[in-house]
């Protein structure tokens, strides 16, 4: 014991670990509320860092060449020694970290964890939600199936709607007139190195600007306005370590067993997770008939989808699938209401947040669909006859999506707001 604080001591000298660990875990007070809800963020680190490890093993065998990568990923899924199951955690990760990430972000969303003094944490949050963006779709071209290369060829055709510029900034994304092994290249270079240390920045940050205001919590109280006279410590707080760090190993394990009945059981998950037509090789002489994102796009595709063009051009639909993700940097401000967490929101603002969760919900799966699968309008409604039903629902619903955040100064300041207790709720 004696040598360890010696050794530890050595160490503070040189680096302050200890307390490093004392004000960042042992001394480290966290509301004494936290749901089940406060476990994602512990999770997405837990996946953040497995899919890094995961993809060192596949990297190791990888090929980013047009001629040899899908064979290097059948090689990797036939021949490696445990291949196929360092294949599977990287493909369901993948997914898992967008089931883990919106639920982060509606946590945020619910308990109004961007209000003041979180703007910057939520910026960070918005800015890690688009590199994630970009790290998924440069990943899913790397296995040069059918949907790599199609899907790419779709989304990198939608800078080329960019008035003025536009064609040229598809080429320069591509590095070629069409998806080819250049391309390939490059999103190699950024899936593996470029995003990944990007993100790992930002995670920084975000985790730097939490523990620098301190947690939210689903009461919406502020733990740092009650502290104990003489100690300073938060009467509603309890040391993160041991208290959440035991919890969240809770949280863990639940999540360890999905994780691992998808890998061991339904890797594909029926088409959403890894999409059948990926595993036939990229041929560009033959477009599939129906090209859909994987599914943790296809709310912002059905955006896309929705908004007609205008003069021929696509640029409105791109334009709104844009301002559908970059809209989220403004909630800080739209958000009006004088009360942070939902417990204490009136009812207006309880169904317009219902209203925008099935809008999402119904957006995405409409966005794995092709546009006619349930027909079209009779011809004889004015204006509307000869268009597809789905394409007239998403539309409506795109309006929800939107009008939820536009409207969002209105309704918040409308709303009759509960009073909101002086300490938080517990049972
Ligand atoms: C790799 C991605 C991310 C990681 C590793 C991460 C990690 C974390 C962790 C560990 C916490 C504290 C524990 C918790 O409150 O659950 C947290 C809190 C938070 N995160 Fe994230 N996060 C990520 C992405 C995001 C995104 C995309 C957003 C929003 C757009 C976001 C917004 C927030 C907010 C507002 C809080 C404070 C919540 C509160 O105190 O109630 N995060 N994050």
């Amino acid at each position: 014991m004696q040598k360890n604080n010696g050794f530890m001591s050595w160490v503070d000298q040189r680096l302050p670990v200890s307390s490093f660990i004392k004000n960042h875990l042992t001394h480290y007070y966290a509301p004494k509320n936290f749901n089940f809800l406060y476990f994602f963020g512990a999770l997405a680190i837990v996946l953040f860092v497995l899919q890094i490890l995961t993809g060192i093993f596949l990297t190791m065998h990888y090929k980013p060449d047009a001629l040899h990568a899908f064979a290097s990923v059948e090689y990797i899924m036939r021949d490696v020694s445990f291949g196929w199951v360092i294949r599977y955690m990287h493909s369901t990760g993948a997914s898992l970290f967008f089931v883990v990430i919106y639920m982060h972000m509606f946590r945020a969303l619910i308990y109004g964890s961007y209000k003041q003094p979180r703007e910057l944490l939520w910026i960070f949050g918005v800015l890690i939600f688009l590199l994630l963006m970009a790290e998924a779709f440069f990943g899913y071209l790397l296995p040069w199936g059918q949907m790599s290369y199609w899907g790419a060829q779709v989304i990198v055709n939608l800078f080329a709607t960019v008035p003025f510029i536009g064609p040229d900034l598809a080429e320069w994304v591509r590095g070629d007139y069409l998806v080819s092994d250049a391309t390939l290249n490059r999103f190699f270079a950024f899936h593996v190195i470029a995003l990944p240390l990007a993100l790992a920045g930002l995670i920084f940050l975000h985790l730097a600007a939490l523990h620098s205001v301190g947690s939210n919590n689903p009461d919406g109280i502020e733990i740092k306005e009650n502290k104990d006279k003489k100690t300073g410590i938060p009467l509603d707080g309890i040391p993160f370590h041991p208290y959440y760090t035991v919890k969240d190993l809770i949280g863990l394990t639940v999540f360890l067993i999905v994780f691992a009945s998808i890998i061991f059981f339904m890797p594909e998950v029926g088409g959403y997770f890894l999409e059948h037509n990926n595993f036939v090789p990229a041929d560009p002489l033959v477009t599939p008939a129906h090209i859909a994102p994987v599914w943790y796009f296809t709310p912002f595709y059905s955006i896309l989808r929705a908004v007609p063009p205008i003069l021929n051009s696509q640029f409105p639909g791109v334009a709104a699938m844009g301002a559908a993700v970059l809209i989220l940097f403004l909630v800080p401000w739209l958000d009006k209401s004088n009360v942070k967490s939902i417990r204490y929101k009136g009812s207006l603002y309880k169904k317009w947040i219902i209203a925008f969760v099935i809008s999402f919900l119904l957006l995405g799966y409409l966005g794995t669909v092709p546009s006619n699968v349930w027909g079209q309008m009779p011809n004889f409604i004015p204006l509307l006859g000869g268009l597809d039903w789905a394409t007239f629902v998403a539309r409506i619903f795109t309006v929800i999506y939107f009008a939820f955040f536009i409207l969002m100064p209105w309704y918040s300041k409308k709303d009759k707001t509960k009073p909101v207790p002086k300490r938080v709720t517990y049972k």
